[in-house]
């Protein structure tokens, strides 16, 4: 394990399943990331490929019935795995925090939004009384929240959807996390308001040097936000890399066919229509080493060998044993 690491963020490894009645779902194996400190990392794949199960793993929110199997994840060199259930919860919202995709349901309904974020901020810091009410004015203020004093007073009912996501963000952000994880922030929203939240996230990370994973179905929100891309497909990484190398020079056939299915500032992967087949049962015992391998076109009989991510190009990784390789020049490029 490297000691030298300057990642924020660091899964090596991951493996986690579910015992359910009907069988064993192997929903990570062997995933590994990593974030640097105030860096941005899209992580993308098709519903079902283990996107918020991971996320979930990260802030050691997890169902009774799961277990990691392998693998570390490390957070500012802290091992989590390790941690007990309240120094999780203490990390939650002081320094890892989430924001989900529906505001309306995350937020209490029947408490002011203000006193919503007082709550977070009362757990984790000193602040009291007076100072308390105005450290949470100051958050809404924070998230362009038109005229804070008189939204503090409101109720999640007597905001907008776009409102009551940027109030989740205040809550997010109150305690000035270290890492920011959002699920899907901006589904369920209008564009133009999406398009805000976004920037809203991009630069509250630029300003307070907070690094986020961005969950989403969507590459090109994904590939307008994020300085690295990670692609999930069944419950493993299959490529990652900087951004624009991941669209210039996918080299995974997956990630070429979400890519060609995303038409850039178009369309979202939601109507996964373009790609063929399906994700496999995670609960089958046969499951290949490629998980990829019954949908691709590619396969060969070799493909059966066991697969790691492994490096193709500087900062580009990979987990297929016949990486598509026509953009080659690019990874050959000199580093800038
Ligand atoms: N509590 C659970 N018990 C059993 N299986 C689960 C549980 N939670 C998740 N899974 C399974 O783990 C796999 C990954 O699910 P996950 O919710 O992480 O997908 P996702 O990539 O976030 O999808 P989406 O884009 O739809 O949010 C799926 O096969 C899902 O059915
Ligand atoms: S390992 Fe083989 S089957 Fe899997 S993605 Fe690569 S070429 Fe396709
Ligand atoms: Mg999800």
């Amino acid at each position: 394990m490297s000691t030298a690491s300057t990642s924020l963020l660091e899964v090596d490894n991951l493996s986690l399943e579910f015992r359910t009645r009907s069988g064993i779902v192997r929903a990570l194996e062997n995933v590994s990331l990593e974030l640097p400190a105030g860096g941005s990392l899209g992580l993308v794949g098709e519903s079902g490929s283990g996107k918020s199960v991971l996320s979930f793993a990260v802030l050691g929110i997890q169902d009774a019935a799961a277990r990691v199997t392998n693998g570390t994840i490390r957070f500012a060199g802290q091992d989590l795995l390790a941690n007990d259930g309240a120094a999780m919860k203490a990390l939650r919202g002081r320094e890892l925090a989430m924001i989900f995709q529906n505001p309306r349901v995350a937020l209490n309904p029947i408490r002011q939004v203000g006193k919503q974020i007082e709550d977070v901020l009362a757990r984790h810091t000193d602040l009291r009384g007076k100072a308390l009410r105005a450290r949470a004015i100051e958050c809404l203020a924070e998230v362009r929240i038109p005229d804070p004093e008189r939204r503090y007073i409101a109720y999640p009912f007597e905001l907008s959807g776009g409102m009551c996501q940027r109030v989740m963000i205040a809550i997010a952000l109150a305690c000035r996390p270290r890492l920011l994880i959002a699920d899907e922030p901006t589904t369920g929203l209008d564009v133009t308001t999406q398009a805000a939240i976004m920037r809203l996230i991009r630069d509250l990370g630029h300003e307070k040097g907070m690094a986020t994973l961005l969950i989403t179905h969507d590459l090109g929100l994904a590939r307008e936000f994020c300085d690295r891309i990670a692609v999930m497909h069944a419950g493993h990484i299959v490529e990652t890399a900087p951004t624009e190398d991941l669209f210039l020079a996918s080299a995974h056939p997956y990630t070429a066919q979400l890519i060609r299915a995303t038409p850039v500032g178009q369309d979202k992967l939601e109507n996964l229509a373009a790609i063929p087949g399906n994700l496999p049962d995670l609960r089958r015992t046969d499951l290949p080493a490629c998980r990829f391998s019954e949908r691709c076109a590619r396969r060969q009989e070799q493909c059966g060998r066991p697969l790691v991510l492994r490096d193709l190009a500087a900062q580009h990784r990979i987990a297929c044993h016949y990486p598509l390789l026509e953009n080659k020049e690019a990874f050959d490029a000199p580093a800038a």
